[in-house]
């Protein structure tokens, strides 16, 4: 036994990139295989082709490659219980089991769980029929905000400044706009104030917060335009009180051991996305994740042996003091396909990274990429790259990242450029 741990990682966003970054930091990371991974991330793992939403198929995988820690990067495989099946093949793995990711997987069960824990959120019905539904909708009005109860892919949120366009949204949802994720359909209080992530790890009994991310969820500069996956994001978030921060942890920390008391083992990351409205942060959902891009800002500040941190998440023996942070700030551009989030090309050279990467403090997650036939990098994807600059003061982080988006270059290539200005113009 050389004591170094095998890994397989499943997912292939800026997130796995970023995970993947980390996990290979650690002195016990073995070999690194990754399901599917992308253009950046053959460079330090092996890629293996494998559907990583397939339990049996990733556990028999992990078997007979011996495996010594499988790493769940997106909601998708969670949801469909490729950790419970890791798990029930004798190995180590890091991601709640299929019944906790419902945290994620269904807005109803998330709220029910809430309401059990006393966590504060916005006030809901769920329905499965529409026009019971838009009987709900013409009798409180808007604003009100409509969402598909499963998972659709970040989609599937519609924020209705009035009742005619809330009614149009439920339409939307029962008619298959979003798959079956639309089947349930959830209506709830519109809340207002800044969003706040904060991603926490736990082994179902302690939970490790780890730092507050921003991400910039529109399209366009000044919050316009339509919900994408993320496009931006910075960290730590300075218009955080103490005192919200500390509520922030004690309703992750609620959630957890409501879980536990009802016989669910939370392990794995716990992301809670808040709203800091006037009344204290309220959860606006959960996810059984990393967020993604947040993880592209908080990996890289986080002092800690994640191999080890993951293993102890699994094993139920994590440790506060195996996190540490540094005074330094991270922000992160989305570097993105003209059209996202609607039609876009693919294939496009990109030109630029190593130069950009050359620029202290920067890293670039790839996203979107694939590997051309003479090892050129293509875009594949919608949000392509994500342009992260570490530095001592948020201003320097901020400039660093931007000065490295303007050394890469591809067809198409849009970004915000606002990201992060709300940090220095406070809430
Ligand atoms: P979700 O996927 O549930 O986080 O929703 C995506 C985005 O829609 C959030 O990041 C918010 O910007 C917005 N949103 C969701 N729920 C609400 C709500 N109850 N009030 C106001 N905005 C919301
Ligand atoms: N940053 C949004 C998400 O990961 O869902």
């Amino acid at each position: 036994m050389s004591g170094k741990v095998d890994i397989l990682l499943l997912g292939s966003g800026g997130r796995e990139h970023a995970l993947l970054v980390k996990l290979a930091e650690s002195p016990t990371a073995g070999d690194i295989y990754v399901a599917l991974g992308n253009g950046g991330m053959y460079e330090r793992a092996t890629k293996v082709d494998l559907d990583a939403e397939d339990p049996k198929a990733v556990a028999a995988w992990a078997l007979e490659n011996r495996i010594g820690l499988v790493v769940i990067g997106p909601e998708a495989p969670l949801v469909a219980g490729v950790a419970d099946a890791v798990r029930a093949a004798g190995i180590p793995c890091f991601g709640p089991s299929g019944e906790a990711a419902q945290m994620e997987g269904s807005k109803k069960f998330a709220k029910q769980v809430m309401a059990r824990a006393g966590v504060p959120t916005a006030a809901y019905r769920s329905f499965t029929s529409e026009d019971e539904c838009a009987a709900y909708v013409r009798q409180v009005g808007g604003p009100i905000v409509v969402k598909a109860d499963g998972l659709a892919a970040g989609k599937g949120v519609i924020v209705a400044k009035t009742t005619e366009e809330a009614l149009e949204g439920v339409h939307e949802c029962f008619s298959g706009a979003f798959g079956e994720a639309g089947a349930t359909v959830v209506v709830e209080e519109m809340m207002e104030g800044p969003e706040c992530s904060l991603l926490a790890l736990t082994d179902g009994k302690t939970l490790v917060p780890l730092a507050t991310a921003q991400d910039h969820k529109r399209a366009l500069d000044g919050d316009r335009g339509p919900n994408t996956g993320g496009m931006g994001v910075y960290s730590p978030v300075p218009m955080v009180t103490d005192d919200e921060l500390a509520q922030m942890i004690d309703i992750e920390k609620r959630v957890v051991a409501e879980l536990a008391a009802e016989g669910i083992t939370y392990s794995g990351c716990l992301y809670g996305g808040f709203m800091l409205t006037d009344e204290g942060p309220k959860v606006l959902e959960f996810n059984a994740r990393f967020g993604d891009p947040e993880t592209q800002v908080v990996l890289p500040r986080m002092q800690a042996d994640l191999v080890g941190v993951f293993l102890a998440c699994d094993n139920g023996t994590l440790d506060p003091h195996d996190v540490r942070w540094g005074d330094d700030w991270a922000v992160s551009v989305v570097l993105t396909s003209a059209g996202y989030p609607g039609a876009y090309e693919k294939g496009k050279v990109i030109t630029g990274i190593e130069d950009a990467s050359a620029l202290e403090g920067v890293t670039v997650y790839h996203a979107g990429t694939k590997l051309g036939e003479n090892g050129e990098v293509l875009t594949n994807g919608g949000r392509v790259l994500d342009v992260t600059a570490v530095a001592p003061t948020f201003e320097a982080a901020r400039a660093q990242a931007y000065a490295a988006c303007d050394l890469i270059d591809f067809e198409g290539k849009t970004f915000r450029t606002d990201i992060g200005l709300r940090c220095i113009q406070g809430r």
